[in-house]
């Protein structure tokens, strides 16, 4: 489907409530890799590193694209975009890291819980005082949040699946991503 269109089949939703969304389930993810690393599940613990590096992924590029450029201007402390940016700058450099290495790398876990710690304190910031002035700035958040819906559903799409020669779908890890933003291999 052209990404033009995509946004006719996605229902709407408001913005702030979709984001938040994305926080709970990245706060999940890691706590899901730190339980498969307790319990010694090393396969499903990568699994999921990648899982967060995708869905980091994602939701940073929506918030820089849609949101931030939507609320900035609204907001009486633009500082908080500025943090907000330096903390994805941040997030995709130890995405970059992660999502081509593995626990065969020594210093895997390290990457993946320092790339928590930043964004737990920038999911902290948005979600505490971002957010809340953006919902009193008075601006439609559900157009806002229906531009959002069809913008994930189109990077899902180029993030995780690739058609086979026979148009089945098939998942893609995001270590063969090359188009994001910021994305580098570890050097
Ligand atoms: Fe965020």
């Amino acid at each position: 489907m052209p990404a033009s269109l995509t946004a006719y089949y996605i229902a709407p939703a408001d913005a702030i409530e979709l984001l938040r969304a994305d926080h709970d389930r990245i706060r999940k993810l890691f706590a899901d890799f730190e339980r498969h690393l307790e319990k010694g599940a090393r396969d499903k613990a990568e699994e999921t590193a990648q899982r967060i590096c995708r869905d980091v992924m994602i939701h940073s590029r929506v918030e820089e694209e849609i949101f931030y450029p939507e609320t900035r201007a609204a907001l009486d402390n633009a500082d908080l975009v500025k943090e907000a940016k330096v903390e994805h700058a941040l997030a995709n450099y130890l995405i970059g890291q992660v999502a081509s290495g593995s626990l065969a790398d020594a210093k895997f876990a390290a990457r993946v819980r320092v790339l928590a710690a930043c964004m737990q304190r920038h999911m902290r910031e948005e979600d505490d005082v971002m957010f809340v002035r953006a919902r009193s700035t008075g601006l439609d958040m559900g157009e806002i949040g229906a531009r959002i819906a069809a913008r994930k559903h189109d990077l899902q799409i180029e993030m995780d699946l690739v058609e086979d020669r026979n148009g089945d779908r098939r998942a893609r890890g995001p270590s063969r991503l090359t188009v994001a933003s910021g994305w580098r291999r570890a050097s």
